[in-house]
């Protein structure tokens, strides 16, 4: 019996296997609406296996998007753009939906990666990023916008206008971006909240505004419905933020009902320096799951069948997200199953693909002819 394909309930919600697809930016939309690669990117990774799918990473404002091409839900275009695709996927797919709410915070204004990625000056196009301090995220860049008190109300009312759409679009669960340096990590993070009022300072303070917004978007989304946070367990600098921290915060979290903690790391500061190895935030996970009891996600580099069944069956975290494995292998929750001895939902299109000698891979399937 495979732990990666046994059933998890995060609130309401009834996972059929402990496998999600990763949030991950397409750099795609045009002033935040979605279009046709959309449509083609979530459709097929809702068929890859996983049952949950999230969406990328979905601006709550214009200026807390990335690039220029991000993903947002702020209004009422946004909003219409995604309703078709979430039709199609919800013909096609038995995977749960969930949605990413992010704000860049001072990453905001950046060219798409493969444009190398870096600031776009307002004089070529850019926007003024807003930050918990005014302390830009490269020492040469010019710095953002410090937070006041309005700004900051401004910016918790666009995540729950946000939620409110997701759910109005249907959404089974949305998750908070609170990692990669962006902006509730750079509340988190001393290295970019230089704060002096109640947001700023103290581990206390500094969790302040992640845990307002998370509990303003926990008031206005279904109660059956999960929400989950998504973290970066270390800065990988010395003095900035790290394990011990983010138990702290889980802990608080958890207080506040959150229903999972996806567990990554970095992407606050350049001076970070990530050992990089197979499933090397694998260990922040069950830190955390061991200290907190929250139901944890592992993710980064998990790219193997059984290396994924041994991180769910060890109990080191309670589900697996995979983001650039998925993007190589879009159906691996499919030969995942097979390898581990797993059942997969498939579009009954693709029911003759199954293999002769894995009758039972798609669950109960019939196929006749004359
Ligand atoms: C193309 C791409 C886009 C990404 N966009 C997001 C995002 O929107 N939100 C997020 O939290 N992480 C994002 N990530 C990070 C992934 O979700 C994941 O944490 C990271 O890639 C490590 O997992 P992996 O080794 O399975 O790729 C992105 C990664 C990739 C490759």
């Amino acid at each position: 019996m495979s732990a990666l394909f046994s059933p998890i309930e995060l609130r309401g919600l009834k996972l059929a296997n402990r496998i999600m697809v990763a949030p991950m930016c397409q750099y795609s939309a045009i002033d935040g609406e979605a279009n046709d690669w959309h449509f083609t990117h979530i459709n097929m990774l809702a068929l890859s296996g996983a049952a949950m799918f999230c969406i990328e990473a979905t601006a709550v404002e214009a200026i807390g998007r990335i690039t220029p091409g991000c993903l947002g839900l702020w209004n009422d275009a946004t909003e219409a753009a995604l309703r078709p695709i979430l039709a199609s996927v919800r013909k096609h797919s038995k995977a749960a939906v969930a949605m990413q709410l992010a704000h860049a915070g001072r990453k905001a204004s950046s060219h798409a990666p493969w444009d190398g990625g870096q600031l776009i000056p307002i004089s070529e196009g850019g926007w003024q990023p807003e930050a918990p301090s005014a302390v830009p995220q490269k020492e040469n860049e010019p710095a953002p916008k410090a937070l006041d008190t309005a700004g900051l109300a401004r910016i918790r009312e666009a995540f729950v206008a946000t939620a409110k759409r997701a759910e109005r679009l249907g959404l089974d669960a949305l998750e908070l971006h609170c990692a990669h340096g962006y902006l509730l990590h750079e509340f988190l993070s001393p290295i970019a909240n230089k704060r002096t009022d109640e947001y700023g300072g103290s581990l206390q303070n500094r969790m302040r505004f992640p845990l307002e917004v998370y509990e303003a978007v926990r008031a206005v989304f279904p109660e059956a419905k999960p929400i989950g946070v998504k973290v970066s367990a270390t800065d990988w600098v010395e003095g900035g933020w790290d394990v011990a921290q983010t138990i702290e915060f889980a802990r608080e979290l958890k207080k506040r009902g959150a229903d999972w903690i996806d567990v990554s790391s970095g992407g606050v500061s350049p001076l970070q320096k990530i050992p990089l190895s197979p499933g090397y935030q694998v260990p922040f996970a069950k830190d955390i799951k061991e200290a907190t009891g929250l139901t944890t996600i592992a993710v980064g580099l998990i790219t193997e069948p059984k290396q994924a069944e041994e991180i769910v069956a060890s109990g080191k975290a309670d589900m697996v997200a995979l983001a650039r494995g998925m993007l190589y292998d879009p159906r691996w929750g499919w030969h995942a199953a097979a390898e581990l001895g797993g059942q997969v939902a498939a579009p009954p299109q693709y029911w003759r693909s199954q293999p002769s000698t894995l009758k039972e891979l798609f669950g109960k399937t019939t196929f006749g002819g004359r």
